[in-house]
């Protein structure tokens, strides 16, 4: 296996570069019209970065393939610079903070103050605005254990058994999915963000992405937005050497052991749980969600 050794930030697993620049990470200043795109790994993070980009764009192909996407949404935890935008309209500002939360769920306001001081202050001192989405945990957790099998920047996942225990145990990079999506969603009433989920944009994403148009507060034609559906399928992004890190070398990440573009479905879970693991996986679930209100979808 991979000998690659994770470090923590207040309980949280992180890559060694996100806890070696963490300082720089934390005093990233944010400008009031920052939009910060903000998932859990694997929740759709790609493929909402390229619907922001898009949009920002006004659905022009040619623009959007200036460079890959890892540079047009730079991740704030790997500390790179952010990308002035080229529109001069909407200053998309660093993309993809996975948000930590406590590791031990405390009350909602002691949680917001963790989270208030994990994100780089000036987010919420300048009132920005906060693009998040939600996948449900059972397909984060099938996408995960496969990303961890190619990424070489990531530990090992083992078997699916093991990987079962680690993700439900929260042992991975950027902690629990159970803390993270209910953090976000106890604290999007507070702040502008904007809460989505990965099998409502699969759904309908017209729909959807109509929603992120409105709060990047642009407004783009109805010919524009279908333009904006259909260079945002899947199909077209796993095919798109901008979108499908098919430039990131195969050191980094091994595209003949899995895909990054992987097979972006919902249920996929279905292929992987056993009846056992599901009932399981249901009650910990349910333990670990009670008293939050988020209904995710689990198959179309
Ligand atoms: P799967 O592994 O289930 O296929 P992230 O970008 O946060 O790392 O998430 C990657 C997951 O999103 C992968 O899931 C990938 O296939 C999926 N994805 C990426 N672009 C997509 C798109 N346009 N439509 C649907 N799913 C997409």
């Amino acid at each position: 296996g991979k000998q690659i050794k994770l470090k923590e930030v207040e309980g949280t697993l992180l890559q060694p570069a996100t806890v070696d620049n963490w300082s720089q990470i934390q005093s990233f200043e944010a400008k009031p019209d920052d939009l910060l795109i903000c998932t859990y790994p694997k929740a759709g993070t790609t493929w909402i970065q390229e619907i922001v980009d898009m949009i920002e764009q006004n659905g022009d192909v040619e623009k959007c393939q200036r460079a890959i996407i890892q540079h047009r949404h730079p991740f704030i935890e790997w500390a790179r610079p952010p990308q002035p935008s080229e529109t001069g309209f909407h200053h998309v500002a660093q993309a993809g903070l996975k948000l930590l939360s406590s590791s031990n769920p405390p009350a909602s306001i002691s949680q917001s103050a963790k989270i208030i001081d994990l994100l780089p202050p000036s987010f919420w001192e300048n009132n920005c605005k906060f693009l998040y989405v939600a996948r449900n945990a059972k397909d984060c957790m099938v996408s995960y254990y496969h990303f961890q099998r190619m990424n070489h920047m990531l530990p090992d996942p083992g078997t699916w058994e093991e990987y079962f225990e680690t993700f439900i145990d929260g042992k991975v990079v950027w902690g629990s999915w159970f803390d993270h999506v209910k953090g976000w969603w106890e604290m999007k009433d507070r702040h502008q963000i904007l809460f989505l989920f990965y099998e409502d944009i699969k759904r309908d994403p017209k729909h959807e992405i109509r929603k992120v148009m409105q709060f990047m507060g642009k407004n783009v034609d109805e010919t524009v937005l279908d333009k904006i559906v259909q260079e945002t399928s899947f199909e077209k992004m796993k095919e798109n050497p901008m979108t499908n890190r098919s430039t990131v070398s195969k050191s980094i990440m091994d595209q003949s052991i899995s895909s990054f573009m992987r097979k972006g479905t919902v249920g996929d879970w279905k292929n992987h749980f056993t009846v056992a693991q599901n009932e399981r996986f249901d009650e910990i679930y349910r333990k670990k969600m009670e008293g939050t209100a988020i209904n995710f979808c689990m198959e179309l």
